[in-house]
């Protein structure tokens, strides 16, 4: 008799410790049949549970070497995608909340790709030509778009080495969604900031005059994230008048002057690692999402260290947030009935095509 999923609807009102009590049962049912992944910005009561943990480069080297029939991807939807294509076929990519978004990733998608790389090809000349690198915050069809055109994708953590590597290819890069991951990379390796345009999808040739385009190294698509965009210079300043002795750490989402003003600037893992690794009794204040944040602070805390959320509002991300231990619970209890739920599944064409553009990206980082 053919069996069906478990509804959602009973778990919503689910109270948290029901919750926690179903996922450690269903966990135990499951065995090693499932791995949960997590990434750093995960929330606290479901973080707990992790298999793994990391920030996107670490996440996608781990996706493609877990033999786990089910890979539970407690992230975003572009980090399941990530781990559906680079993992085995017999494999499943599954994403406890559909909603689970990356607002950044959203704001490019293929057709305006694919017009602004029609333009540039009408603007540039035959010895001027463009590598697309994609931040691996993207969906599966513009890395696939990326393996098909020679590009590349990048995370925070290589986005320098992946930059280079694109220069050697051709003379220009496009790169998207981020613009701040885009001009920070390019700032690091001494393009000057005239040389890096930003490129309005919403307009024509992105709203550059073709001589400007001609004349740019870096064409930085119009991409922010809507969390690392709340931290503000002021914020670092304030910290450094009160604290002229502690160090600054943001990621490479934040804003050029964030950066700019920042000690030191690396990705999830990076500030995790720099801030475990520095010494006793040190004031850190950190521009990156607050469950990181948070966490860091009480891990670190007992080393006399101070860890200091470096915006003055909430900022978590949302979307990675809906992954909660309701949705948990109920997509583990799914499994362990033999039910699959919520899987995420990249079109065989599209899969081959992002692998390639990952891949390059495994080979040179
Ligand atoms: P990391 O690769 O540094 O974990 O960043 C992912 C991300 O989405 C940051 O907002
Ligand atoms: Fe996307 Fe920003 Fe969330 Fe990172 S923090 S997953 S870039 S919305």
């Amino acid at each position: 008799m053919q069996r069906t999923s478990i509804n959602f609807d009973s778990f919503n009102q689910l109270h948290d410790d029901d919750c926690h009590e179903r996922i450690r049962a269903a966990r135990a049912r499951l065995g090693k049949k499932a791995v949960l992944l997590c990434h750093h910005y995960q929330r606290a009561d479901v973080y707990q549970y992790a298999d793994l943990t990391g920030d996107s480069l670490k996440l996608s080297r781990l996706a493609s070497q877990t033999d786990a029939e089910y890979i539970v991807f407690c992230g975003v939807h572009f980090m399941a995608e990530v781990a559906d294509f680079m993992s085995k076929p017999e494999q499943k990519a599954i994403l406890p909340d559909l909603g689970a978004g990356c607002s950044m990733a959203d704001m490019a998608n293929l057709a305006k790709v694919e017009r602004c790389w029609r333009e540039l090809n009408e603007v540039l000349t035959a010895d001027e030509s463009v590598t697309p690198v994609t931040y691996i915050n993207s969906a599966a069809d513009l890395k696939a778009f990326c393996g098909e055109h020679g590009g590349i994708v990048c995370t925070s953590s290589n986005a320098g080495a992946i930059a280079q590597w694109a220069f050697k290819q051709r003379d220009k890069i496009l790169f998207f969604p981020d613009q701040h991951l885009g001009r920070w990379t390019g700032y690091t390796m001494g393009i000057p900031l005239e040389e890096m345009l930003v490129w309005d999808p919403d307009l024509e040739l992105g709203g550059l005059p073709p001589e400007q385009i001609r004349k740019a190294k870096l064409l930085l698509w119009k991409g922010h994230c809507s969390v690392h965009q709340m931290f503000q210079p002021a914020h670092i300043l304030k910290f450094r008048n009160q604290h002229p002795d502690g160090l600054v750490i943001a990621h490479p989402e934040c804003s050029f002057e964030v950066c700019r003003q920042s000690d030191f600037v690396g990705s999830t893992e990076h500030i995790v690692k720099t801030i475990k690794e520095a010494a006793p009794n040190t004031r850190w204040l950190v521009g990156t999402e607050l469950n990181l944040v948070n966490r860091l602070a009480e891990e670190v805390k007992s080393e006399g260290k101070i860890v200091q959320f470096m915006a003055t509002t909430v900022c978590m991300c949302s979307t990675m947030q809906r992954i909660d231990p309701q949705h948990l619970a109920w997509t583990l209890e799914n499994l362990a009935e033999g039910q699959v739920v919520n899987q995420i599944k990249v079109p065989a064409h599209e899969a081959a095509l992002a692998r390639l553009a990952l891949g390059r990206m495994l080979a040179v980082s």
